[in-house]
């Protein structure tokens, strides 16, 4: 990645400052230090390949170099967005989908926190925030996105099938273009994010929505039922065989369609 051609094309973005890595460990884990430091709101790492790039759970996220997008946006959340940060992943989720959208690809959410064409993974969030006390000092959102081949992981690697914009869209593309466009989505979505509209967007864009899914849990349970939609916190909202509403909270759950 070129630093001159990002920055320009995300000169007419409001970022805070700007940090680009030829290669770096996890632009999360550097994003989390440097927003100890006074960093500006919607200060930005950015790194054209992870060593040690993380998903939930510090489960390995893959980013070789030259195929992908990986980057942590800091956010400095205002008292009412606190009140929202369950929210956030739906935030970054939202950009991600309208930004494909615009390039006529229809992407959808695989709650909580992938993003699915043709039904397979091509990009991931995490969202990671820090806490001071009750009080949330910052929040950093953290995206991985598969734009070449090249980025996506050996079938063997995965639990859940991967894909890249580049099978859909061909290799003519700039990911300095769909990230200036997944910031400027996040940037225009904040002052929404405590809307029912919001939600209503959310849900819309859900992957499997009104089918049959399941949901595995760390300890090995299995849940099964229809997706219905989300709570206002951003849960899943399931029904079982006698119509029982089903929340389904953050965790370390996994959704996959019921067969
Ligand atoms: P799933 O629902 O796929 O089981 P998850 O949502 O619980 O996954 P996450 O922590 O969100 O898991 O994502 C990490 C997983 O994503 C890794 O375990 C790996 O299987 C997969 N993965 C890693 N790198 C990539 C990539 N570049 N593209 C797609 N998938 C990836
Ligand atoms: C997931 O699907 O579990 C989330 C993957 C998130 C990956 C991104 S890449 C940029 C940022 N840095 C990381 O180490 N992880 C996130």
């Amino acid at each position: 990645m070129n630093y001159d051609d990002l920055k320009k094309a995300l000169s007419k973005l409001p970022l805070g400052e700007v940090k680009y890595f030829d290669s770096i460990g996890s632009t999360n884990t550097e994003a989390l230090a440097w927003a100890t430091t006074d960093t500006k709101d919607l200060s930005l790492v950015i790194a054209d390949e992870q060593t040690a790039g993380r998903g939930r759970l510090d489960r390995k996220w893959f980013t070789p170099p030259g195929t992908a997008l990986a980057f942590s946006l800091i956010v400095h959340p205002t008292a009412e967005e606190s009140s929202y940060l369950t929210r956030i992943v739906g935030l970054a989720a939202l950009a991600i989908v309208d930004a494909l959208q615009a390039r006529s690809l229809i992407a959808q959410i695989k709650w909580p926190n992938d993003v699915l064409l043709n039904g397979r993974k091509v990009a991931g969030i995490l969202v990671e925030s820090v806490w001071s006390g009750e009080e949330v000092d910052y929040v950093v959102i953290g995206i991985g996105i598969n734009v070449l081949k090249g980025a996506v992981p050996p079938a063997d690697l995965l639990q859940f099938p991967a894909t890249s914009l580049e099978e859909s869209l061909g290799p003519a593309m700039e990911r300095e273009e769909i990230l200036r466009d997944i910031l400027a989505g996040i940037i225009a979505l904040r002052p929404h994010l405590g809307t029912d509209s919001f939600i209503a967007s959310w849900e819309k864009v859900l992957a499997f929505r009104g089918e049959q899914v399941q949901i595995e849990e760390a300890n090995g349970s299995f849940t099964v039922g229809k997706l219905l939609g989300l709570e206002p916190d951003g849960s899943l909202r399931l029904s079982d065989e006698q119509s029982n509403s089903i929340t389904v909270r953050f965790g370390d759950v996994h959704l996959r369609p019921h067969r």
